[in-house]
């Protein structure tokens, strides 16, 4: 993933936010020692920020599309109250193993469900209403995910679809991932059901509240 701000001021950007507690560092040390494509995990800064999104929004239920290694899902557990939920969708079953250990050693790793295959299939069974949803699954299926999520979201509920800006491909879009990003970014942009911003943040994050 390229990077849209210089290092030296993204490390102080990280060096003036909370820190990651122990648990986060030592997950974050496994996930790039064992998986393939590390750089997917959300890093501390975009982390901390889903964590005060769900503190400020007051969300109570979260739906999660593409957990990983289980970073972000964590993060934004940690700030939902005792009787929050999240749900997290994956298909990776490596994945999946390092995610359950690691909430299993969170005191708030009982607040996540962790729901195993397409996303699209897991949405079709959930009856909302959610409070927040995280995109952050296959770019393909982001439109789909957005058009799917959005009747179970309810009135002053929040989607934040990350990687947005995709390394920059977005203004000279090339491959399918690329273009569906751009059609996502459309999507919501044109959709008067929200209300948008398209923030720089790492690869990009879109937040878009539904109105009532
Ligand atoms: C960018 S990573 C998610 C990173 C995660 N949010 C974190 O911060 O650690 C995308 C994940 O989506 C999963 N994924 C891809 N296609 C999927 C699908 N159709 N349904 C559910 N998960 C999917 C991948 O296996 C991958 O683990």
């Amino acid at each position: 993933m390229d990077r849209f701000i210089d290092a030296a001021v993204e490390q102080f950007a990280r060096s003036h936010t909370e820190p990651e507690t122990d648990l986060y560092v030592r997950l974050r040390e496994e996930t790039y020692r064992v998986m393939q494509w590390p750089e997917m995990q959300v890093d501390v800064i975009e982390g901390r920020f889903l964590q005060m999104l769900v503190r400020l929004s007051g969300a109570k239920s979260i739906l999660e599309l593409g957990m990983f290694t289980g970073y972000s899902a964590l993060m934004m557990a940690e700030a939902l109250p005792d009787d929050g939920h999240l749900i997290s969708c994956e298909i990776d079953g490596k994945a999946e193993a390092i995610a359950r250990r690691y909430f299993a050693e969170s005191p708030h790793g009982d607040k996540i469900t962790i729901r195993m295959g397409a996303a699209l299939d897991t949405i079709k069974t959930l009856a909302g209403p959610l409070d927040l949803v995280f995109i952050d699954a296959d770019k393909v299926n982001y439109s789909n995910y957005y058009e799917a999520c959005l009747p179970l979201l309810k009135s002053g509920g929040l989607i934040i679809a990350d990687n947005v800006l995709w390394s920059g491909k977005v203004v000279d879009p090339k491959d399918a991932d690329d273009h569906a990003i751009v059609a996502f970014n459309r999507l919501v942009q044109s959709d008067p059901r929200v209300e948008n911003v398209c923030l720089t943040v790492r690869d990009g994050m879109m937040l878009a509240w539904r109105r009532s």
